[in-house]
């Protein structure tokens, strides 16, 4: 996970320590997929403590080798219907305005779903102290339905 956040050249890789305890702790909300044997992407997430109906996705990854072949939209679909079956139904996550990849996997998620997507401002970039991109919170529901159906009239 710690590898494959560091070769992505987009995501804040944490330290690796931050990966393992991460799994440890939040193991339940969290995905990593694997093909013939490589860690082919990851997902990290975590229900909000003030707000147990809702999980947060927090970084979303696929090995370049592994792009473009639905392995995040599968990785997100698995942890969502982990989710519902928990009664879980709501999913956060925040993604920098330029990134056209996640926005494009998580509204692909969403119409898989049946389920409505909105977007607020989050975190502005001088929240940062780093020069950081600004977060926009996406905000994706109702998690409920089974992601074969697609309804275009609910995105
Ligand atoms: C974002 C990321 C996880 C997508 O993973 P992926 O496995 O390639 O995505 P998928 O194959 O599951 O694609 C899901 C949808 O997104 C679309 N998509 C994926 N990459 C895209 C791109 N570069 N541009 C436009 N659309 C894209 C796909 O067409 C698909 O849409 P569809 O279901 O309507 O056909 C991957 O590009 C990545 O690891 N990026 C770097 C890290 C990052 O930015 N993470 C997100 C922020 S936390």
């Amino acid at each position: 996970m710690w590898q494959i956040a560091v070769d992505s050249q987009v995501l804040d890789a944490n330290s690796s320590y931050a990966y393992l305890l991460w799994c440890r702790d939040f193991g339940a909300t969290s995905v990593v997929a694997e093909i013939d044997g490589d860690i082919a992407g990851f997902v990290t997430g975590y229900l909000r403590p003030d707000a147990p109906e809702v999980v947060f996705v927090w970084q979303v990854a696929v090995n370049h080798a592994f792009r473009g072949r639905g392995v995040g939209v599968a990785m997100l679909d698995h942890l969502v219907n982990c989710a519902a079956e928990q009664g879980i139904s709501i999913l956060e996550t925040t993604v920098s305005p330029d990134n056209e990849a996640s926005v494009a996997m998580f509204a692909s998620l969403a119409r898989r779903r049946g389920a409505r997507m909105s977007r607020e401002s989050l975190f502005a970039p001088e929240d940062f102290p780093d020069g950081h991109e600004p977060e926009d919170l996406y905000r994706i529901s109702p998690l409920g339905n089974s992601g074969d159906h697609i309804t275009e009239d609910h995105r």
